[in-house]
């Protein structure tokens, strides 16, 4: 009998990270890989940050923690959501857990009873599904194609709800397309729900801070007030200030479902590390200019790639609003051949041929549910894209 749980056989290894893990072996190889695969901004964590978490240390701050968050951090989290997203919430409406991925995976273990359905507008995030599947409900992908700049169409969302439809999930600046939804696209997806009662909606807002041409962020709780008591809006730290292993993500609703999520929080990790919330706190509370300024650079990124990729032969690639992914469209290239005899039939069949002959890191399309496609994070240097660009129109231009 085998040691694992059935639960756990359900669920893969991220993709993400097999990449990451063959760029590695690459590398300790001694050959120099050009990473584009991993989707952590490349700054450091913000200054005050790390001097308030250094400041609680040796305030003695270091204590179990409550399980749902400490009084300063929520309270930065309230005026977080009044400043961004004109959103008002109370301390009840909030609980942090340890990244955006814990908040997800404590809200699904505390509301999925077996069978429950989850809809996810795919291309999404690896985790969703797995997560979902993990607390045993069922994954139910609705593509987003690219004709209609993977943005979720109302009648493909009205079409994947069933009346075992528990929740919806939004992610939009999206990983891994960077498509973000308009006010008035946020409007019609809002429009179809108030028409569904029973089912609520999870938004991932991670990647908020990251939209480009000043285009404006929305959230659905804001563009429709009617949703707010079924809307489960979660954020984190990660993503805008930077600070992806400090592990910390929030979420504000309904106090029944907070209260409940909460209670997962201290099953399964008993709060987060004060000196984390300490850290949180000051990034939420302190001067908001460096995402401004980040969001200019990884602009320039974008663009900058963009404009490379958009000559190569066999690449179509879609202009993001934000995020810092770009998802290239790579049917021009199946069916052919890499120089070094790889047959590409998949978008695994590009990205593993990528990185063997050409040492570049990227992620198939197949990792996010829909293919062919490949995911490239510019959240690295322009000499670190300068060459990876090269590399990949190299590859391409010798597809035979
Ligand atoms: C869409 C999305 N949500 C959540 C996360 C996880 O964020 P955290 O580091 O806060 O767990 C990621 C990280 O890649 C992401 O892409």
């Amino acid at each position: 009998m085998s040691v694992i749980s059935d639960r756990l056989k359900n669920v893969s290894i991220s993709a993400s990270a097999a990449m990451t893990q063959r760029a590695r072996e690459l590398a300790a190889n001694g050959i120099k890989v050009v990473s584009l695969s991993s989707g952590e901004p490349d700054f450091p964590t913000p200054a005050h940050a790390i001097e308030a978490a250094h400041a609680a240390a040796l305030a003695g701050d270091t204590k179990y923690p409550p399980m749902d968050g400490t009084p300063a951090l929520k309270s930065a989290i309230i005026r977080k959501f009044k400043r961004d997203n004109n959103l008002d919430y109370d301390a009840s409406q909030i609980v942090v857990s340890g990244g955006g991925k814990q908040v997800i995976f404590n809200a699904m273990l505390a509301t999925c009873n077996p069978g429950d359905e989850v809809v996810i507008p795919t291309p999404s995030w690896v985790s969703y599904a797995d997560i979902v599947k993990f607390a045993g409900g069922v994954p139910v992908a609705v593509p987003c194609h690219e004709q209609a700049g993977f943005k979720l169409r109302p009648e493909d969302l009205e079409a994947a709800i069933t009346p075992r439809t528990k929740w919806l999930f939004l992610n939009f600046p999206n990983n891994p397309t960077g498509a973000a939804c308009s006010r008035a696209e946020m409007a019609a997806i809002a429009e179809v729900m108030l028409r569904h009662h029973n089912v609520w909606i999870m938004t991932d807002d991670i990647y908020e801070h990251l939209v480009y041409d000043d285009f404006q962020f929305c959230t659905i709780a804001e563009v429709e007030p009617r949703l707010y008591d079924r809307v489960l809006t979660m954020n984190g730290v990660s993503k805008a200030y930077a600070m992806t292993g400090w592990r910390l993500g929030f979420c504000a609703g309904p106090k029944e479902l907070i209260s409940a999520i909460s209670n997962v929080n201290g099953q399964n990790g008993g709060g987060i590390a004060t000196l984390t919330q300490a850290a949180a706190t000051a990034a939420l509370d302190g001067p908001q200019d460096l995402l401004k300024e980040r969001a200019a650079i990884y602009k320039e990124r974008r663009d900058f790639v963009l404009d490379r990729l958009s000559e190569v032969d066999g690449l179509r690639c879609h202009r993001p609003e934000g995020a810092f992914y770009l998802y290239p469209n790579i049917s021009g290239l199946i069916g052919k051949t890499s120089k070094g005899g790889r047959k590409i039939e998949t978008d695994v069949d590009f990205v593993m041929a990528l990185v063997e002959e050409h040492h570049v890191a990227t992620v198939q399309g197949a990792a996010y549910a829909m293919s062919p496609f490949f995911r490239i994070s510019y959240a690295t240097s322009m000499e670190k894209l300068g060459e990876g660009c090269a590399r990949i129109a190299q590859f391409c231009r010798d597809m035979r």
